[in-house]
């Protein structure tokens, strides 16, 4: 039995891309979409007469189907309150558990959810012979109890790995009135889920995981994705859901730091470094103040920059 020990790795995942487990043409379209990770879904993008053959047909896909080794590839299970969770995780991860980095758990609202699933991969892991610990999990937080719960829910495993915010449930269980996926209401004058945004992007952080948006219905609406997109990385998030490979380009773009910003945090790096070497603890930068503070910004910075090959 191998066990993994120490922080798991942060995965990239601007562009997490939802693939409905009901068409086998968008399931073979997975491994060459351009999103960072792609995930198969069983659950709301599958009609309820349909879950075990998605189910049947995405343990064929991760099976089958070659994904490039920077993917991180990933399935969503039905909710613990339905009757198709348990079938749902202990079916594909027994059969295709060395195919995937994590399983999503829509609606999660308690650290139980979280827990149960941890132990019964653990379970699999040990009979299946699997590296014990590697597969991660993905909560989504969907309603007001799991908004709660949330910081308890980012550290209730050492398999968590994202927390996602699912705006649809959430929108309806919170009575936003509102009908599109994603969408603003009137009557607000700032954003009506800053407060939701912040609160776990704050958990998220206090656990060292990511967080995640979620999707933007309006698949056609460029110009809405690109400003929804735009805020939630202004806040902190690492990254948003597409439904459509038309989002894929957009969202990476804009979780990607322009080439200026990318330099911009590069010299400063420079500049502080050379400041502190020569035993000054702050800095002059482009007629600012910088300091250990800034470091931290632009490393940030600089390390997506490198990541997006600015550096090469
Ligand atoms: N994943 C992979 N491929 C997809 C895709 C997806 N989510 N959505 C569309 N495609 C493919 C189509 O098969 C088509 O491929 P082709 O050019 O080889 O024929 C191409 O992308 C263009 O698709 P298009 O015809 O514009 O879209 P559509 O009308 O077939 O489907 C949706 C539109 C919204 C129904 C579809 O994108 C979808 O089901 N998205 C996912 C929904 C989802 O996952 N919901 C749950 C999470 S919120
Ligand atoms: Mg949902």
């Amino acid at each position: 039995m191998s066990v993994l020990s120490g922080p798991r790795p942060l995965r990239p995942r601007r562009t997490c891309h939802s693939v409905p487990g009901s068409s086998e043409k968008f399931l073979a379209k997975a491994p060459t979409l351009a999103a960072d990770q792609v995930f198969l879904d069983l659950e709301d993008s599958v009609a309820r007469s349909e879950k075990d053959a998605a189910r049947a047909r995405i343990i064929e896909a991760l099976k089958t189907l070659e994904f490039p080794a920077e993917k991180t590839v990933v399935y969503r299970v039905n909710g613990t309150d339905t009757p198709f969770y348990y079938r749902d995780l202990i079916d594909v991860v027994e059969e295709a558990g060395d195919k995937i980095h994590a399983v999503m758990l829509p609606k999660v609202q308690t650290p139980g959810d979280i827990e149960m699933t941890a132990k019964l991969l653990t379970q699999i892991e040990l009979a299946k012979g699997y590296q014990v610990g590697r597969i991660g999990i993905e909560a989504q937080i969907e309603d007001a109890t799991g908004l709660v719960n949330v910081e308890a829910i980012a550290t209730a495993s050492d398999r968590m790995e994202t927390l996602i915010f699912g705006p649809g449930d959430y929108s309806a269980a919170i009575g936003i009135p509102i009908t599109q996926i994603g969408g603003t209401p009137e009557g607000y004058p700032g954003d009506h889920l800053n407060y939701l945004y912040s609160r776990i992007v704050v958990a998220a952080r206090a656990a060292g995981i990511q967080a995640i948006d979620g999707p933007y219905a309006a698949f056609k609406d460029e110009e809405g994705l690109r400003t929804r997109t735009q805020l939630v990385r202004a806040l902190g998030l690492d990254g948003k859901w597409t439904i459509h490979p038309a989002q894929i380009d957009v969202v990476n773009e804009v979780f990607t730091p322009t080439k200026e910003s990318w330099e911009k945090a590069e010299a400063m790096l420079a500049a502080y470094h050379e400041a502190t070497e020569s035993g000054a603890g702050a800095a002059i930068f482009d007629g600012e103040m910088v300091d250990e503070a800034n470091r931290k910004m632009a490393e940030r910075i600089a390390g997506q920059g490198r990541a997006a090959g600015y550096a090469d």
